[in-house]
């Protein structure tokens, strides 16, 4: 039975239950991080608590716990998973209060915490994606909990028979629905810049880490969709997927329509970095 964290109590998940009138229910008023843990460790702890403070500051909401307080819940409820490999889930939304916009009316958010096992799907074989107008809205660099474009695009990928929907907004490529995007052509590997299109991904900005300290060059640029069709390699990239090679676009192979030299070399290096910690 799995355990979860709800404002301030550990509990079993099916005892685990929230006001209707949460504003997470209501307006969708909340945001989230998703944190995975690799052999048992919380893997880049530091980072993605910047990006959850920030996506607070965004909505006008403080931490409501300090990095010690969420460490500690993060860490007994990863020891109650067998699994050594899993990804933590929190969101903090801006709590319960009468259905009415104003926010100065909330004073108590509501914090729910729980570690699910990651499953291994075999996503490094290669994977098929679309493209699709990116139809959410203008700051996707808010970790926000509204996900209904994405859900929306993952079906439409998944119509397709495809596992990602890789967007566009005025031509140029933004991010996937739930991941960022790289492209290689030359054996120059590009990415967008962070603006407000994107959300900073911890993978995203981790594998650039990784690239700068093996000396190989990349590009931060916006991408136009014409390169993302004529690229010879493209990846998407995840804390629970971590890099994945896309081999099919909208039905058209990648490159050769196999696994590029450039992924391979760049995925051994993250999974080297993984296994250093
Ligand atoms: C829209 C979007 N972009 C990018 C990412 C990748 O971010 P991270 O590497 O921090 O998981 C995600 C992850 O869920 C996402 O939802």
């Amino acid at each position: 039975m799995t355990t979860v964290y709800l404002n301030g109590e550990y509990k079993p998940l099916a005892e685990a239950f929230i006001n209707v009138l949460d504003r997470g229910f209501t307006f969708g008023d909340g945001v989230y991080e998703v944190i995975p843990v690799f052999n048992r460790k919380v893997f880049r702890l530091d980072e993605h608590l910047e990006r959850l403070d920030n996506s607070l500051q965004s909505i006008y909401m403080e931490n409501p716990l300090s990095k010690d307080e969420w460490f500690t819940i993060f860490s007994k409820l990863v020891d109650t998973e067998k699994q050594v490999n899993q990804s933590i889930y929190l969101q903090v939304t801006r709590g319960v209060t009468e259905r009415d916009h104003d926010i100065s009316l909330a004073d108590n958010p509501t914090i729910f915490v729980m570690s699910r096992p990651i499953v291994k799907k075999d996503l490094f074989s290669g994977i098929k994606a679309i493209t699709h107008d990116d139809i959410r809205w203008k700051q996707c660099d808010i970790k926000a909990i509204t996900l209904l474009p994405s859900v929306i695009l993952r079906h439409k990928a998944k119509e397709q028979d495809a596992k990602e929907a890789i967007l566009i907004r005025d031509g140029m490529v933004t991010e996937g629905a739930a991941s960022n995007v790289f492209i290689v052509k030359d054996n120059i590997i590009y990415t967008p810049p962070k603006d407000n299109h994107v959300l900073p991904g911890i993978t995203r900005d981790l594998v650039l880490e990784i690239l700068s300290r093996k000396n190989i060059s990349y590009v931060e640029a916006p991408i136009v969709i014409e390169e993302l069709l004529n690229a010879d390699e493209i990846w998407i990239t995840s804390s629970t997927w971590e890099i994945v090679p896309i081999v099919k676009l909208d039905n058209n192979p990648v490159g050769n329509g196999c696994v590029g030299k450039m992924w391979k070399k760049t995925n051994q290096f993250y999974q080297e970095f993984k296994k250093e910690l």
